[in-house]
């Protein structure tokens, strides 16, 4: 999933528009024209653009009036102002308006869209201060989803969107690339951050002990249940509460906390009495829940229930574009953390970085920075220091047993992705047995 920044085009000439359209569209962005400013305003209440391409000469509402609309009632986009007869004079007031850049008609093609992709730069580097600002804003800086790439700053857009609302949330994406941290950031921009973040394990539950666990017991409900407890529900109560790794729970426990999400009340075990809930719920997975569903181990009406608002994170392989800003953010992590300066990285170093596949995505990342922080002697991190395996090499022996690691590595946790975390199917699909498994897992620091 790319994201792809989405553009409306303000044009009093309604071929014009449309051919720059076509341009946007060709260049691969999502784009529509609109030829008069009352309809642009309208549009821009109902859809958000990333970019607006406004003409000041468009008939109606006179171009600067609409600017300052624009403005006021979508502040984060970026516009990009264009008149035929431009004079500087123009220019400059657009500009103090609020436009980011000023275009005079006629203009190439190349042009416009080398001033599109500027805006579309600028806008990014925007998201991604707003997201910088939030978690620096409250110190957390250890809580900040860092990033560069589209997917991630459309998913920390998608966060800013829904933390206000109380709708549930499932976020989807394989092992290490930040589900629970996204989780954590809807609950820190919520209205409840001030009440509890529940973290439930659903791959640690255990059937018979499913209610007594999300629900509490009532004292004397059973042998060992000398008081009365409170659940996970209830701990949770007025916050939020994490269903991490949902597909893990057996249908019945599944069915059960189907009724929860339905009725919004819960009993303790051993009691009658009904108690509200008032909970976020955000669960995660990184299984593919519709197969999980096709093959009958995932309810198709929870799936829907949670899945309110699906958010995606990619794994780091398909983003590499942020592995840089994220060594920098792991650096200086692991820094404060240990030593009194900050090493540097080598070119070379971080080329290696750029090229690995990331397996374990940006949990792996971390470590493998954390590791060469602790080992380097110098004041750079060299390629040597890194413990990933070597890039499929040109001739050396070394590399290929290096790159055979890797892609051994890699197989390792694809089998382990498919048969969500059950070692024994994991060596099943590998066709290796389970002591073998645990070995190679043990050699390749996994799990
Ligand atoms: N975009 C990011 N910016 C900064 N840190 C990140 C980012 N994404 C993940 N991390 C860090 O990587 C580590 C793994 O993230 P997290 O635990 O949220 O992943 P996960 O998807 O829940 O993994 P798993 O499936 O294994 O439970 C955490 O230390 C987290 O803080
Ligand atoms: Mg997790």
């Amino acid at each position: 999933m790319t994201y792809r920044a989405n553009i409306l085009v303000i044009d009093g000439d309604e071929t014009a528009g449309e051919a720059l359209v076509r341009a946007l569209v060709r260049a691969g962005y999502r784009a529509k024209s609109v030829n008069e400013g009352m309809r642009a305003l309208s549009e821009i209440d109902r859809v958000s653009y990333d970019v607006i391409v406004l003409d000041l000469d468009a008939p109606g509402m006179p171009g600067m009036e609409v600017l300052k609309r624009i403005r006021e009632s979508d502040p984060a986009s970026i516009v990009i102002a264009m008149t035929a007869g431009g004079t500087i004079d123009a220019a400059v007031a657009a500009m103090r308006a609020g436009a980011r850049d000023f275009m005079t008609r006629p203009f190439a093609p190349e042009a416009f869209l080398e001033a599109v992709a500027g805006a579309i730069e600028s806008r990014r580097c925007d998201l991604e201060r707003a997201v910088t600002d939030a978690g620096e804003a409250e110190g957390a800086s250890e809580y900040r989803i860092i990033g560069c790439s589209p997917a991630v700053l459309r998913v920390a857009d998608l966060i800013r969107q829904v933390a206000p609302t109380d709708s549930t949330v499932l976020v989807h994406g394989s092992t290490g690339v930040g589900k629970e941290l996204v989780a954590w950031n809807i609950h820190r921009l919520s209205l409840r951050r001030d009440k509890p973040f529940v973290v439930v394990d659903c791959g640690a539950l255990v059937e018979s002990l499913f209610e007594s666990e999300m629900f509490g017991h009532a004292k004397g409900s059973f042998t060992g249940a000398i008081d009365t407890t409170r659940g996970k529900f209830e701990l949770a109560s007025g916050g939020t509460i994490f269903l991490d790794e949902i597909s893990n729970i057996s249908t019945g426990m599944q069915s059960r906390l189907l009724r929860v999400i339905e009725e919004r009340e819960i009993s303790k075990v051993g009691s009658l009495e009904k108690i509200r809930v008032d909970v976020r719920i955000v669960a995660a997975t990184n299984r593919d829940l519709s197969r999980e569903i096709r093959e009958g181990r995932f309810r198709e009406d929870l799936y829907y229930r949670l899945n309110v608002v699906p958010i995606y994170l990619p794994p780091l392989r398909e983003r590499r574009e942020d592995i840089p800003i994220l060594v920098e953010h792991f650096l200086s992590r692991a820094a404060i953390g240990g030593r009194a300066c900050r090493p540097g990285i080598s070119e070379e170093a971080m080329r290696r970085l750029m090229e690995y596949d990331w397996p374990g995505n940006i949990r792996e990342l971390k470590n493998t920075i954390e590791y060469a922080v602790v080992t380097c002697c110098g004041e750079v991190i060299g390629p040597g220091e890194l413990p990933i395996a070597e890039p499929p090499a040109c001739g050396g022996g070394e590399g290929l047993n290096g790159s055979l690691a890797q892609s051994e590595k890699k197989e390792i946790l694809r089998a382990l992705e498919r048969s969500g975390g059950r070692k024994a199917r994991a060596a099943e699909f590998l066709g290796i047995n389970r002591k073998t498994l645990r070995e190679k897992m043990r050699r390749y620091g996994i799990g």
